[in-house]
């Protein structure tokens, strides 16, 4: 996204250098490992978590060597649960690529997978920093639970927003507010920043994947550059959904059910279905609440460049198409 370099314009040579300790970290002299890795560092995402940890921290004060390696840390976190998602969704895509799964094989992704938290751990036990390990690893348990929730679930279609709200903090957000604490913490922030940065964090995690949710119902599989409609397949009720089956009659209701349990999932007609109860506009409104509640966390830091980019990025993440 040709905006995101402007808003990473303050980190740009900072992730740079992220992005060479996460090279560096994956590298093994087994050449069967290097190609499994060479897929991984080839393909980069938006580096969303490595910008926001760095982001927080120099709206609190100044980055150092600690946020480069914490920045790759989150990183490779985020990396490896995304090739153990694209296992349990069966994906196709994932930044424009074959997944792992669909090149290698469920059993290679489920040990990349391994492999990449485990280098994630490797990496951060470097910096001899028992706050960093303690967050990183509490984070890392909040999101299994996060996946496992989610699995739980799968065709629950008594699944409240209760309940959906829990999933996403758990699966996504935790991570996101974990960025910002460490990128706070290790500039120097005292605990009340620390803890109002990871509140914006969190919520901007929340907002992040409820968006998520909404393009995989209809966003183009072409922009986002990965396989989209999985949720609907693996019956996994989402925020648009949810809301569409509080406000529907028996018969909406009935074809609902009748299409998240079916074989041959529909798109269109799911989004022609949430159209009736204006469940997308919800949903979207929804997100815009998440982010304006996180926008206001950052009140009470100093102006910088670096929390105008945190507001900007926040704005970005709901009305991005990839
Ligand atoms: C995808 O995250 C997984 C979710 C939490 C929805 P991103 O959209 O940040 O993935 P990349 O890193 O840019 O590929
Ligand atoms: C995955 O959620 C979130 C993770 C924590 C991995 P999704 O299943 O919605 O992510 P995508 O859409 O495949 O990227
Ligand atoms: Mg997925
Ligand atoms: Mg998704």
């Amino acid at each position: 996204m040709a905006v995101l370099t402007t808003l990473y314009e303050p980190i740009a040579k900072d992730l740079e250098k992220v992005c060479q300790i996460f090279d560096d970290e994956l590298f093994s002299d087994l050449p069967l490992i290097n190609d499994l890795c060479a897929h991984v560092r080839q393909y980069r995402g938006k580096l969303l978590r490595p910008a926001l940890l760095l982001l927080s921290g120099k709206a609190c004060g100044k980055t150092t060597d600690v946020h480069l390696t914490l920045a790759a840390v989150v990183e490779m976190v985020h990396m490896a649960t995304l090739v153990h998602d694209d296992v349990l969704d069966d994906a196709d895509l994932r930044r424009r690529c074959p997944t792992i799964n669909r090149l290698e094989g469920n059993e290679a992704a489920v040990l990349l997978g391994d492999y990449l938290i485990s280098h994630a751990f490797h990496l951060c036990s470097s910096l001899g920093s028992q706050h960093a390990s303690r967050v990183i690893a509490a984070t890392t348990n909040i999101v299994c639970e996060g996946e496992l929730q989610q699995v739980h679930h799968r065709g629950d279609f008594n699944l409240g927003l209760d309940d959906y709200l829990q999933i996403i903090t758990r699966k996504t957000a935790s991570l996101t507010g974990a960025c910002c604490r460490l990128g706070a913490h290790f500039a120097g922030a005292g605990t009340e920043t620390a803890a109002n940065l990871e509140r914006y964090g969190l919520a901007v995690g929340i907002a992040f994947q409820i968006t998520d949710d909404i393009l995989d119902i209809i966003g183009s599989e072409k922009r986002m550059g990965k396989t989209l409609g999985r949720d609907l397949q693996k019956s996994k009720l989402t925020l648009p959904v949810i809301h569409c089956l509080t406000r529907a009659d028996d018969t909406l209701r009935k074809e609902l059910h009748l299409l998240l349990a079916g074989s041959n999932p529909d798109r269109n007609r799911l989004r022609n279905l949430l159209e009736t109860t204006d469940s997308i506009n919800y949903s979207l409104h929804a997100a815009r609440d998440y982010i304006e509640s996180a926008i206001a966390r950052l009140d009470d830091l100093p102006p910088s460049q670096a929390r105008h980019s945190l507001s900007r990025l926040a704005r970005l993440i709901i009305s991005r198409e990839q």
